[in-house]
């Protein structure tokens, strides 16, 4: 499967927009990587990008909600979502420290796929939706 963020996928915040994009290549990359046999000697790499990513981009996705006033429960579930993507790409990474390249990279693949379209075009366009409607709203629409 192939991943590419598309505008259609927009959050309305350049910036995660941006980071949005970057988490599809990096998805795409490792997919790729898999197709091409050489998964093993990437997943290194792609599991250390994958964590700064994921310490950034969540730190900033928290910013923005509270910055914006995004409700509650809402925003307290969001968090949860990125504690337990968290939680799971460290568990990944103990795997991969031990275990089987290969095998773990294509799990990566399969969890990273899941998590791109349940929490990136769901949770997280959902706050995107939210906030579009807010800005609506404060321009005098209706
Ligand atoms: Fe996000
Ligand atoms: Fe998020």
């Amino acid at each position: 499967m192939q991943f590419e963020w598309s505008p259609a996928f927009s959050v309305g915040i350049e910036q995660l927009d941006r980071e949005h994009q970057y988490f599809f290549e990096l998805v795409d990359r490792l997919g790729l990587a898999l197709r091409q046999g050489c998964a093993a000697s990437e997943l290194g790499e792609i599991l250390e990008l994958l964590t700064v990513w994921t310490a950034e981009h969540f730190a900033h996705e928290q910013t923005e909600m509270r910055r914006n006033g995004y409700p509650e429960p809402e925003t307290a579930a969001h968090l949860v979502e990125h504690e337990q993507a968290a939680e799971d790409l460290a568990g990944f990474r103990l795997r991969a420290a031990a275990g089987d390249m290969t095998l773990v990279a294509s799990e990566l693949a399969s969890r990273l796929a899941y998590w791109a379209n349940t929490h990136t075009l769901g949770t997280d366009m959902r706050f995107g939706a939210w906030l579009a409607d807010q800005r609506h709203t404060a321009a005098g629409g209706h």
